[in-house]
């Protein structure tokens, strides 16, 4: 028989079958609240500090009330227990919506949704991370100043996405308005070029926690994550590219809209870095 699974709705676990959210639920009409996605090691959710920090900066942004004395951590194992993910691989989401409310605008009075929900999480094998992606550039720039944020306004990201899979690409690259480089459609990126380590300096990318954290990785070994106004023809001349995100971790580039990239030994290098960063204790 079918283990249930379990989903966190506001005040308690309740059946997946069981978990709604009401059609007047703002994340649902407008796309109107803000998301995580975390990768749990053995029940223990991964960076969770930091992806708390940044689902409260949207949520202050645009005036959701954030539940501050929610207690995070006790709440993520009891879910991750009552799934049976104790143990392996978990993707973490949570989801914070404004609730229900009239009006446009950003009314502060509502009751925020919050659903957190566990499921196993199966990464890409070995091979895929020896072989790498390819990418794609997606055509259409992002104009929104919503792209620092991760919004439940997704589609862009998944247009995206789609259309790097049919061009049998793995990944989009996102461009900024101005054409630069951004980061992809759901990870950001991480080229070396003259044996330093840059990710694009980009104002309307999502701030990544994987990029943070191997920030602090690499500076711990004496190393720099530079940020840099980065082109196409720079990003597609590096000496090696990577796609970073908190479920997949480093993901090596192996082409960019069809043309091939090195693969670069530094891979090791990084995914050393955050590991020992997933090892050390939480506000070190
Ligand atoms: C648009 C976008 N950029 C970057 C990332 C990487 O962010 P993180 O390292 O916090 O998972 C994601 C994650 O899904 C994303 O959706």
């Amino acid at each position: 028989m079918k283990k249930s699974e379990f989903v966190w709705m506001n005040e308690g676990l309740v059946p997946l079958e069981q978990a709604a959210v009401s059609i007047n639920d703002r994340g649902f009409l407008y796309g109107d609240g803000f998301f995580e996605t975390l990768r749990a090691e053995d029940g223990r959710p991964q960076f969770l500090q930091e992806h708390l920090a940044r689902l409260r900066a949207s949520a202050i942004t645009f005036r959701i009330p954030f539940p501050d004395s929610f207690p995070w951590a006790d709440r993520l194992s009891q879910l991750l227990a009552a799934n049976g993910l104790e143990h392996g691989l978990a993707r973490v989401k949570i989801l914070l919506s404004r609730g229900a409310a009239p009006a446009l605008g950003l009314p502060a009075a509502a009751r925020p949704t919050l659903v957190i929900w566990a499921q196993p999480y199966t990464p890409p094998g070995p091979e895929e991370y020896a072989r790498g992606w390819a990418l794609a550039t997606f055509p259409e720039r992002r104009t929104t100043f919503t792209g620092k944020h991760k919004s439940l306004n997704y589609l862009f990201y998944l247009a995206a996405r789609q259309y790097a899979l049919d061009r049998g690409a793995d990944e989009a690259l996102i461009l900024e308005a101005d054409g630069l480089v951004s980061e992809g459609a759901a990870a950001s990126l991480v080229y070396a070029r003259d044996g330093g380590f840059y990710t694009p300096q980009a104002p309307s990318a999502l701030p990544g926690v994987t990029l943070e954290v191997l920030g602090r990785g690499l500076a711990q070994r004496g190393l720099g994550l530079t940020c840099l106004p980065t082109t196409l023809s720079e990003i597609a001349q590096a000496e090696g590219l990577w796609l970073t995100n908190s479920l997949m971790g480093i993901m090596p580039v192996s082409s960019l809209d069809g043309r091939v990239l090195p693969i670069s030994p530094a891979t090791s290098l990084l995914q050393e870095c955050l590991n020992l960063e997933a090892q050390s204790p939480p506000g070190n």
